[in-house]
C-alpha cells in the first residue's frame, strides 16, 4: 500500500509518512463508505423494453441520449416528468430519471494538505494548512497575526460631539478595539458586561418618539448608587429582587450571552459550531492543532485520522509517488468512495464570513441560530438564514471534495447577510466611500473574494469561472454582482431576469444599485435562469408548525379563494409611501380586490366575499393560508418570502411579478403546482381561477403535498440536531419533527440540479473533454 522511493525526504513527508505507518492499522475500523441505496438498472433492457412509437426517429437520434429517456420517462399530462415525487422540466426529470438515480460511487483522492504557517500564527489565528496561510483573530492580522489592529468604536470627537458622530459601536465606555465592541470596562463590578448603542447615552424622554441624545453620555449607567438606574455596577439578582433600578434601554445585544444583564454564557454561533474540532470564540472558530477551515472541519496530516469527518472516511492512504513530489510534499491522498456531482468549498480569509459573525453588535443580526438557556438552539426568523444553512450543509456534506483538481463545482463562501445587516456598524466597517450606498459597498467585497480566488488556486480560469458558486442572498440578488464574477452560477432568492423590470425595484435607496458603474458592475441581469438558480428563503424550523400539517389541509378545508396578506402601499394606514414599492404590483392588486377599507374608506373595484387581500397584519397569517386555494406570491422590496408561505401551507401559489423566477423555477415544473399571471392581467385574475376545475385544482394541491419538502432546509436543521443530541442528549421538538420527514429537501434538490448541470450546461460540451469517471453510463454523459 506504501510505496515509498528512497530520497531525501523533507522532515514534514517523513513526519507524515510516521503518521501514516501509525494510523494505518486503524483503517480497518473505519465506518464502510456509504452504500448506493438505488440499485443500478440495466438501461440495455430497459431499451429492449421500449419501443419507440415513431420509426423514422431511429437512426441517427437514437445514439441521443435525450431520445432513449424521453421513451422511458414520457411526460404527464403537464409535460413534467417526475423523478423524486417532484414534477421537473421534462428535460431535466428524464435526465435526473435516467441518470441521477444510477449514479455509482467513484474512487477520488483527497488532498490532506500539511503546510505550515511561519510562527504557528502567533496563537492568534488559524493556518490554513492548503495555502500555509494565517487566518487572523478579531483584530489581528499580517502574515503570522502578530500585529494588533487598533479597531475603534467611536468616530473621531467633534466640538459637539464627544464621541464622534453616531455609530452603532458608539461607546462611552471601555472598547475592546480587538472587535469594535464596547464594554462596561475596569473599575466596575461587571468588565464585560457589553454597554451596546443607547445604553450609554442619554434618552430624551420627552421626545415623540423617545430620542437618544448621542452627543450627551449618561454617567448614571457606572453608577454604584442603587437608588438610580444604573447598568454596569447592578447586581442582576438585586435587581430582579426589585432592590437594585437599571436603565431599561441596556440589554444584552451581544452574542455569547444570555440574562437581562448578560449575566449567562452560552454558546456563540459559528460555522457548524466549530465541527466539534475548535472553539466557538463569539463567531470565529479557533480550531484545534492540525484542524482548519472557517468551521474547523478539514483535517491536515497533523490531525488524527481516526477524527477525520465522515465525508472523509478514507478506504485507503497513499503516500505521494516521486513523480508528483514537488507538488505533494506537503500533504498526502485519501481514496474515497464519493458519488458526483464534487463540491470544492473555498475556505476564504476570515474578513468574508467569521469576523462579520465574530464582531456583530446585535446577536440576531444574519444568522439562522443563536442559543439560549442551557445552551438551547434558538432559531431565527431571518429570512436571509438559507445562507448559513447552504454554507454549512455544503461543508458537511458527503458531495464534498478537498481535491480541486477532482472539483465539479467550486463553491465561494461569503455571508452577504452579515455584510449588509453590519454595513456602517462600526468605523473599520464603514460606508463612507460608498456614499452610503449598501450594495456598492457589497460588490466590492465580491471583487475582493474573486481577487483572492484567482491569486491563490488555478481552478477559476480553467472554465473561466463557470463552474464557480456564488450566493447573494440579500433582497437585490446578484444584480450587484461584480462583472467579474458574472459568468459564475448564482444562487440568489431574487430571480429577475430584468426582461420587464430592467433596472433596480428597490424602494430602498441604500440597496439600489443603478448608480454602480458599468466598470464595476457590468451590464447584467439580476438573474439568468440559463445558468442561476433561486434558493427559497429560510423558514424558522418549529414543531408546531410540522405537527399542524397546512400542507396536507385538504381542498374541501380551503374556502377562501384567493389570499394575500402584506403591505399594499400607500393608499392604507401604514403602506409603503413609494410608487416603487412592490413595483407597483400590490398597489394594483389592492386597487381591484382589496378586501378592508382603504385610507378613504373604499374596498376593491371586484372585492368578493371569498378573496382576501388585505394590509392588517394577521394574527391567524399561517391558518388564513392554509384555508385557501390560491395565494398571492408578490414581490415587495426585492423578493418575499410568499412562495416559501404558500408551498409550505398547501395554498396554490399565485405569481405575479413578470420576469422574475421563484425558487428552482428553472427546473421544477411550476405549472404543476403554481398558477403565473401577468402583471397586466391582474384585473382578470379571480376570473381566472375560478376557471380551473376541481380536478385541476386537486392535481395542484397534490403536487404541492409532494414538493413541500423542497423548501425546507432540513439537511442543515438535523446537522444542528445532530450537535445537540452528542453534546447534550437533548432532541428538541424540531428535530424529532424532521426526523420524520422523508422527502428530498432544498439541499437534495440543489444537488440534483447540479448534477444535471454537471452534464447539461451547453457550456461544457465546447470545453476540451476531461477524461472522469462520472460513475455514470455513458448515454448520460454531455460528450458521449
Ligand atoms: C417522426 O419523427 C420525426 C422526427 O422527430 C417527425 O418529423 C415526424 O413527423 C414523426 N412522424 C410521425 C408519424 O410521428
Ligand atoms: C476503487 O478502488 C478500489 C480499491 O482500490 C477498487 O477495488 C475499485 O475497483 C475502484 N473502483 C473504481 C470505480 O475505479
Ligand atoms: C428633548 O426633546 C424635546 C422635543 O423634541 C426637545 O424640545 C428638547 O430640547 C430635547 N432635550 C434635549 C436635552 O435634547
Ligand atoms: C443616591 O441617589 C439618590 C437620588 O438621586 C440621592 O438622593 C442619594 O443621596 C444618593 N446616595 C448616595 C449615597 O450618593
Ligand atoms: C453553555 O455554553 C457555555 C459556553 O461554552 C458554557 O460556559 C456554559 O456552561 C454552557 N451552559 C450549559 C448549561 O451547559
Ligand atoms: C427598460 O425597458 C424599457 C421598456 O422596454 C426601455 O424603454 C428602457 O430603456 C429600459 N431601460 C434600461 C435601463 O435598459
Ligand atoms: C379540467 O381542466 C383541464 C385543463 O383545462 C382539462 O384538461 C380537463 O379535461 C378538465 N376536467 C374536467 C373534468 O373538466
Amino acid at each position: 500500500m506504501l510505496v515509498m522511493q528512497k530520497r531525501n525526504c523533507s522532515w514534514s513527508l517523513i513526519a507524515a509518512v510516521g503518521l501514516v505507518v501509525l494510523l494505518v492499522s486503524l483503517v480497518q475500523f473505519f465506518w464502510l463508505p456509504w452504500k448506493p441505496t438505488l440499485d443500478f438498472f440495466s438501461i440495455k433492457q430497459a431499451q429492449t423494453t421500449c419501443i419507440p412509437l415513431n420509426e423514422s426517429s431511429k437512426g441517427t437520434e437514437s445514439s441521443l441520449p435525450g431520445l432513449d429517456l424521453a421513451c422511458r420517462f414520457p411526460v404527464d399530462l403537464h409535460s413534467a416528468v417526475v423523478y423524486r415525487g417532484a414534477p421537473w422540466k421534462a428535460e431535466i426529470g428524464r435526465w435526473l430519471s435516467g441518470c441521477d438515480s444510477v449514479v455509482k460511487e467513484i474512487n477520488v483522492t483527497e488532498k490532506i494538505s500539511g503546510k505550515v504557517c511561519k510562527n504557528d500564527c502567533s496563537g492568534q489565528g488559524v493556518c490554513n494548512h492548503e495555502l500555509g496561510e494565517c487566518r487572523c483573530f478579531h483584530g489581528y492580522s499580517g502574515e503570522q497575526c502578530s500585529e494588533t489592529l487598533y479597531l475603534a468604536c467611536n468616530y473621531p470627537v467633534m466640538p459637539d460631539l464627544p464621541y464622534g458622530r453616531f455609530v452603532v459601536s458608539i461607546c462611552p465606555g471601555q472598547c475592546d478595539t480587538t472587535r469594535a465592541m464596547c464594554f462596561c470596562g475596569e473599575g466596575t463590578k461587571y468588565p464585560y458586561r457589553p454597554v451596546a448603542e443607547h445604553c450609554g447615552f442619554t434618552i430624551n424622554a420627552s421626545a415623540t418618539p423617545p430620542s437618544t441624545a448621542w452627543g450627551k453620555p449618561d454617567l448614571d449607567v457606572f453608577t454604584t448608587n442603587s437608588s438610580l438606574s444604573g447598568w454596569c455596577n447592578v447586581d442582576p439578582e438585586e435587581a430582579y429582587a426589585g432592590k437594585a433600578k437599571f436603565k431599561e434601554e441596556c440589554h444584552c445585544k451581544y452574542d455569547g450571552r444570555i440574562g437581562q444583564f448578560c449575566e449567562y454564557p452560552v454558546i456563540s454561533t459559528c460555522i457548524n459550531q466549530c465541527s466539534s474540532h475548535g472553539y466557538c470564540r463569539g463567531g470565529f472558530c479557533q480550531c484545534h492543532e492540525g484542524w482548519y477551515g472557517a468551521d474547523c472541519s478539514i483535517p491536515s496530516v497533523f490531525s488524527s485520522l481516526r477524527e477525520w469527518p465522515q465525508w472523509l472516511r478514507p478506504s485507503q492512504i497513499n503516500m505521494p509517488g516521486y513523480a508528483n513530489a514537488a507538488e505533494s510534499i506537503n500533504g498526502l491522498g485519501a481514496a474515497v468512495t464519493k458519488r458526483r456531482p464534487l463540491i470544492y468549498v473555498y475556505d476564504l480569509p476570515p474578513e468574508f464570513n467569521s469576523l462579520l459573525l465574530e464582531g456583530r453588535h446585535f446577536k440576531f443580526e444574519c444568522v439562522n441560530r443563536l442559543y439560549g438557556e442551557k445552551n438551547a438552539t434558538v432559531w431565527t426568523e431571518q429570512l436571509y438564514g438559507a445562507q448559513m444553512a447552504i454554507y454549512e450543509s455544503l461543508l458537511a456534506s458527503p458531495y464534498r471534495t478537498l481535491n480541486g483538481e477532482e472539483a465539479d463545482f467550486f463553491f465561494v463562501p461569503i455571508l452577504d447577510s452579515c455584510i449588509i445587516t453590519r454595513s456602517d456598524d462600526a468605523p473599520h466597517i464603514n460606508l463612507q466611500e460608498y456614499r452610503g450606498i449598501r450594495s456598492s459597498f457589497t460588490l466590492d467585497f465580491y471583487k475582493k473574494a474573486y481577487d483572492h480566488i484567482v491569486e491563490h488556486y488555478p481552478y477559476w480560469e480553467r472554465s473561466s469561472g463557470k463552474n464557480h458558486i456564488w450566493i447573494l442572498s440579500w433582497d437585490e440578488g446578484a444584480c450587484y454582482a461584480p462583472k467579474e464574477i458574472w459568468n459564475s452560477v448564482m444562487f440568489v432568492h431574487w430571480g429577475n431576469t430584468n426582461s420587464k423590470h430592467n433596472h433596480s425595484t428597490t424602494a430602498y435607496w441604500a440597496d439600489n444599485w443603478d448608480g454602480i458603474s458599468l466598470a464595476r458592475r457590468g451590464n447584467h441581469p439580476c438573474f439568468d435562469p440559463s445558468k442561476d438558480l433561486v434558493l427559497p428563503a429560510w423558514k424558522r424550523p418549529d414543531g408546531n408548525f410540522f405537527r399542524a400539517k397546512l400542507w396536507a389541509r385538504p381542498r374541501d378545508q380551503r374556502m377562501t379563494l384567493f389570499y394575500f396578506n402584506g403591505n399594499l402601499g400607500s393608499a392604507y394606514d401604514n403602506g409603503r409611501p413609494e410608487a416603487t414599492y412592490s413595483m407597483g404590483i400590490r398597489q394594483k392588486l389592492a386597487e381591484e380586490f382589496g378586501s378592508s377599507p382603504d385610507k378613504d374608506g373604499k374596498l376593491g373595484r371586484q372585492h368578493q366575499n371569498d378573496v382576501l387581500v388585505s394590509p392588517l397584519r394577521s394574527e391567524n397569517y399561517h391558518e388564513e393560508l392554509a384555508s385557501s386555494i390560491f395565494c398571492g406570491v408578490l414581490p415587495g422590496d426585492g423578493w418575499s418570502g410568499r412562495m416559501e408561505d404558500s408551498v409550505l401551507q398547501g395554498c396554490i401559489p399565485v405569481i405575479i411579478q413578470d420576469g422574475i423566477f421563484l425558487p428552482f423555477e428553472n427546473f421544477l415544473n411550476y405549472e404543476s403546482f403554481s398558477v403565473r399571471i401577468g402583471e397586466d392581467e391582474i384585473p382578470n385574475l379571480i376570473k381566472i381561477l375560478r376557471g380551473f376545475n376541481e380536478t385541476e385544482i386537486e392535481f395542484k394541491l397534490a403536487n404541492l403535498q409532494r414538493i413541500w419538502q423542497r423548501f425546507l432546509y432540513r439537511d442543515s436543521v438535523l446537522h444542528e440536531a445532530e450537535r445537540q443530541k452528542s453534546a447534550y442528549g437533548r432532541v428538541d421538538d424540531w428535530a424529532a419533527e424532521m426526523l420524520q420527514l422523508t422527502e428530498d429537501d432544498v439541499f437534495a434538490t440543489i444537488i440534483q440540479v447540479l448534477h444535471y448541470k454537471l452534464h447539461n450546461d451547453p457550456w461544457r460540451k465546447r470545453v476540451p473533454h476531461i477524461r472522469r469517471d462520472f460513475g455514470l453510463p455513458q448515454e448520460c454523459l454531455i460528450n458521449s
